[in-house]
């Protein structure tokens, strides 16, 4: 018997126009970045020494839509709109009555979703007159992502690589040095911010709080140079809005509509994408079902599930703002995971918001069912998902078991947002049975708050709710 449609495929002229700005349509104001040394608020002023101006002014911005310049669009054209897929094999070998599709984001040059945001970030920066642009990369997706993005407009890009990935995945830093990049495993002898935790620990791994610390002090030295940040920021998760835009005009082709949506979250910028615009129908009483929202992370990394919410540094050296946030505490050394890009101690403030009024549902799952759910989606589905997006996958079984269960006929959308073929060690690792479940010890997001309420004592009510709970 013949299937239906197996992918909804939009013409160019059908990529976005503008991005959407989810801040005008949060449930509350969001709670503005802190300066550690005055306690006060941060003027946006302040971040233009760091980030291009026009990011600055989209990170702030209450303008629901913001245009997307034609050259960025132009550069879009090369791999967007990405397709929609119905995963009709996976649906048959879980037997399930639930419709499974995913939005592929594979199909850009560096292979994930990194790019939406990269090529925006770079554009600005080159109209500004910058010449160089730093940034950190945990698996190395948005430090490739940046590097192709920076060759594109002719901008010059120094990455700072989590050792512990540079090591495992060389193939990354061979593919951004293609693209003409400088990758430099962190820390690194480079900065002071490497150089103090190289002294007391030769052997440090990394993590993507210290390459944070180095790739800004980088920055700032140099006049000619900005920083650039894969995730976290508003201005950042609202470029990817581009994956849910486009999945709702696909969903509008085949009469649809998601009952839920899936992704994994490392700081949380391509599970916004694709929701976001959904939200906004919700919010704006255009959704024609009642949709939920759901986010996973990995049980070694588990901010929101494990993590206190309060204010706390995005980096390791304290550089950056303080953001009200889920956080694991900024002195988090992460276990050295295959999901190198879920590694973050934080999550994106406007996540943790929507998480912290139950309008995203977030869970957490140890990396061998993750990889056990990639397996079965390489042996249905054909594409190999990389180790990140395999956690999404592992919620969407779930969720289509219990739909069988249930006998419940739900729409389950979930993002697929980068292949995994640059990560064959992983999978070889787990073909080897040599990947073992993790779980990050709650005494130690116990302790490292309470190192931060040593160190910001007027953080000290804040906290204490935050212990408390
Ligand atoms: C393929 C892939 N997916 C997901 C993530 C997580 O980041 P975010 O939550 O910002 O999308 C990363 C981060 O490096 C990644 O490389």
């Amino acid at each position: 018997m013949s299937r239906g449609i197996c992918k909804v495929v939009l013409d160019e002229e059908l990529i976005p126009r503008s991005w959407y700005n989810i801040l005008p349509d949060l449930p509350e104001p969001l709670p503005p970045p802190l300066n550690p040394a005055t306690r006060s608020p941060v003027n946006p002023k302040d971040l233009e020494a760091i980030f291009a101006k026009e990011l600055v002014r989209q990170e702030v911005s209450q303008d629901r839509w913001i245009p997307i310049p034609d050259e960025v669009r132009d550069v879009y054209k090369l791999w967007r709109p990405t397709p929609l897929y119905r995963a009709y094999r996976l649906e048959k070998a879980l037997k399930t009555p639930a419709k499974i599709y995913y939005k592929y984001e594979g199909v850009s040059p560096p292979g994930s979703h990194k790019p939406n945001t990269a090529v925006a970030q770079a554009y600005y920066n080159m109209i500004e007159g910058i010449e160089r642009l730093t940034t950190e990369t945990g698996a190395g997706q948005w430090g490739s992502a940046l590097a192709f993005a920076c060759m594109l407009f002719g901008l010059k890009s120094t990455i700072y690589m989590v050792k512990v990935s540079y090591n495992q995945k060389p193939y990354r830093r061979i593919l951004m040095e293609m693209w003409g990049a400088e990758v430099l495993a962190s820390p690194s002898s480079r900065t002071e911010a490497g150089r103090k935790i190289l002294e007391k620990d030769p052997d440090n791994p990394g993590s993507l709080g210290i390459a944070i610390s180095e790739a800004i002090e980088d920055a700032v030295k140099d006049p000619r140079a900005k920083y650039t940040l894969g995730s976290v920021l508003n201005h950042v998760l609202l470029h990817q809005t581009v994956i849910g835009l486009e999945a709702r005009e696909q969903f509008a082709v085949i009469d649809e509509y998601p009952d839920m949506i899936i992704g994994c979250i490392g700081g949380g910028s391509s599970f916004s994408g694709i929701f976001w615009p959904f939200y906004y129908d919700k919010v704006s009483g255009k959704a024609p079902k009642d949709i939920r929202f759901i986010a996973v992370e990995p049980t070694a990394c588990p901010s929101i599930t494990q993590g206190f919410y309060t204010y706390d540094h995005g980096d390791t050296a304290r550089l950056t703002p303080l953001l009200k946030m889920y956080t694991l505490g900024h002195t988090f050394i992460p276990p050295p995971i295959h999901a190198g890009g879920l590694r973050y101690h934080g999550k994106a403030p406007t996540l943790c918001l929507l998480a912290r009024h139950g309008i995203v549902d977030v869970r957490a799952y140890d990396q061998v069912s993750v990889f056990d759910a990639a397996a079965l989606f390489t042996k249905t589905e054909g594409i190999l998902p990389a180790p990140e997006p395999s956690h999404a996958i592992k919620a969407v079984i779930d969720e289509a078991i219990r739909c069988r269960e249930e006998n419940e006929e739900k729409t389950i959308l979930f993002l697929l947002c980068g292949h995994g073929l640059l990560d064959m060690q992983a999978f070889d690792d787990y073909l080897r049975g040599k990947l073992h479940p993790y779980y990050y010890p709650r005494e130690h997001v116990i302790e490292a708050l309470r190192e931060l309420k040593t160190l910001y004592p007027w953080l000290n009510g804040e906290l204490s709710k935050a212990l408390s709970e």
